[in-house]
């Protein structure tokens, strides 16, 4: 056909008389030529179109390729309107196909009305119809200039794509994702889970264009999600010009290496991404060890393992053989790097335990900030130091202990730690990372457990947070529970929080309740004589002083 025509009078008279003969639906890819490349024959109801490639990643473009269908015309009585059939129309959508004309076969094979559908450009959200159709009574009314149609079409939608990209790139500088949340539980479980995993996005400074949720009975074991559902899921990314995914949960090796093969999009777990967070966050020598040590761990396993079939007939002894191949050189690189930062960490702990030996001697008292992440941990030191500690909005904004001195009154004086945000469902393999981090917590006379009073979560944060310290045997160290960001609270609520020994409602952003913070903690810090140093004696005042 010439390159202009959506298809030939002649061309569809044809495919018509064969479809009404047959009484199967018949179909054609043309390509942007003109020339047919598949000729497709269903069954009495529809198509099964031929592989044509897997969805691509970050493309705008359309697949240049048209489909024209010749459907045997009884599939559409009782039907109040004509239009395209919908298994059609997710080929359409799914392939990226330039545009589908349906053409209905008479019983005697004339020509009936057609019905023309192609993709239209992206919209943000999951619903609203992302096809169009338009419709022919005849073929005459036909008078579509397919290839003007085409290329302003996708002009049109490189357009639509690049305005919702530039707007996300302004928000984020780390790409664009789409999450996707899969669950068996009940919806109040999922929620908290899903809107940590969008803070999460927030603080690796990913822009999240979309979040996509599912109910299942059962997790699919192999690609988490079924099939069809995966390819929705790419499909909608595609549109919205994410190219990344994200897991609300940890995929297998398996389970990544299944999905990865489906897409070109970039695949995340959730364990990766607090990684990737953890990475960029790290600033000391030994935070920075620690995460690649955690990264690499976790990566090993997920190298993918496409060419390993090929290169265990050829390998060589020892070094690199000649057929070694790439993913065996990366591995194997892997291993060693992972040996050598065992090796650092171990030495750096070696000298941090000296430091803080050193420090015992001194007989300085150690006071450790520990709670959940974005309690408010940081802000409550450099409140109480007022010091500069990174503090911000975000999650995890601490990885490295910090460690700062606080004069009490009477010229006593204890160091403050900070120390890593906890977060629920840490894997076992990063705590493990960050036991070398929170190490410090062995050496402390007392933990400060900060916790976000305001958060509707607060308790099972505060399990969370209790669980981890059992697991890193902490549970038997004193603690008081500093209920912050009390201004966000009912002062009733606060008061009721506060009440008791072993507890708090402060705020550090406004630096209140602090005396009483203090005045508790020295109870802990120096049981005896702290009775002389009256709460009530203001004058001798319990405000922190610079140190
Ligand atoms: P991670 O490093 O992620 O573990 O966080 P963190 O616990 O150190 O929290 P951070 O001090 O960074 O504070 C988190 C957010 O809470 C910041 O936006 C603070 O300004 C805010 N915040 C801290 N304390 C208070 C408070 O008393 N009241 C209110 N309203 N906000 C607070």
């Amino acid at each position: 056909m010439a390159p202009h025509e959506v298809v030939t009078r002649a061309l569809a008279r044809e495919m018509n008389d064969l479809c009404a003969s047959l009484r199967r639906v018949l179909g054609l890819l043309v390509d942007r030529r003109g020339d047919v490349t598949h000729v497709i024959l269903g069954d009495s109801l529809r198509l099964y179109l031929p592989d044509i490639g897997r969805l691509r990643a970050g493309e705008q473009r359309l697949r240049g390729l048209r489909l024209i269908v010749s459907h045997p015309g009884g599939a559409y009585r009782g039907r109040k309107t004509y239009g395209l059939e919908s298994d059609l129309i997710t080929d359409l959508e799914k392939l990226q196909l330039d545009g589908v004309l349906q053409l209905e076969a008479k019983r005697d094979g004339a020509p009936g009305r057609l019905a023309f559908g192609h993709v239209m450009p992206a919209q943000k959200g999951r619903t609203g119809a992302r096809v169009h159709e338009d419709f022919y009574p005849n073929f005459e009314a036909l008078d579509l200039d397919f290839l003007f149609f085409v290329e302003d079409l996708e002009d049109q939608l490189q357009k639509a794509f690049q305005r919702v990209r530039e707007a996300e790139k302004l928000k984020s500088d780390r790409g664009i994702a789409v999450l996707v949340g899969v669950y068996t539980t009940a919806k109040s479980v999922w929620e908290a889970s899903l809107s940590e995993l969008e803070e999460l996005c927030e603080t690796a400074n990913v822009s999240v264009a979309d979040v996509i949720v599912q109910r299942r009975r059962k997790i699919d074991p192999r690609s988490i999600v079924g099939k069809g559902k995966l390819e929705e899921i790419c499909l909608q990314a595609l549109h919205l010009g994410a190219e990344i995914l994200i897991f609300d949960r940890d995929l297998s090796p398996s389970q990544l290496n299944a999905i990865t093969d489906m897409t070109d999009l970039k695949v995340l777990d959730r364990t990766m991404l607090i990684l990737d967070i953890f990475a960029r966050r790290a600033t000391s020598q030994a935070g920075k060890l620690q995460v690649e040590l955690a990264q690499l761990k976790y990566a090993l396993p997920r190298l993918a393992k496409k060419q390993e079939g090929l290169s265990r007939l050829a390998g060589g002894i020892g070094g690199q053989g000649p057929g070694e191949t790439k993913l065996e050189v990366d591995r194997r690189r892997a291993r060693d790097r992972l040996a050598r930062l065992e090796k650092d960490i171990d030495k750096l702990s070696k000298q941090r335990n000296l430091r803080r030996s050193q420090r015992g001697k001194r007989n300085v008292p150690v006071i450790s900030i520990v709670g959940y992440t974005n309690a408010g941990k940081s802000t409550l030191l450099n409140q109480l130091t007022q010091s500069k500690v990174y503090a911000k909005d975000e999650l995890f904004a601490t990885l490295d202990p910090t460690s700062r001195r606080l004069r009490f009154p009477r010229e006593r004086e204890v160091v403050i730690t900070d120390t890593v945000g906890f977060i629920r469902d840490l894997p076992d393999s990063l705590v493990n990372a960050f036991r070398a981090t929170l190490e410090e917590l062995d050496d402390s006379d007392l933990l400060l457990h900060v916790i976000d009073a305001a958060d509707p979560l607060l308790e099972r944060q505060m399990q969370s947070v209790e669980k981890v310290l059992r697991d890193l045997k902490l549970d038997e160290k004193p603690r008081l529970l500093v209920f912050n960001k009390c201004d966000q609270v009912h002062p009733l609520d606060a008061e009721r929080l506060g009440e008791g020994e072993n507890a708090v409602a402060i705020s550090a952003l406004n630096k209140e309740g602090f005396k009483e913070l203090l005045k508790k903690a020295a109870l802990y810090i120096w049981p005896v004589n702290s009775g002389s140093a009256s709460p009530s004696d203001s004058s001798q005042g319990w405000s922190p002083e610079l140190n």
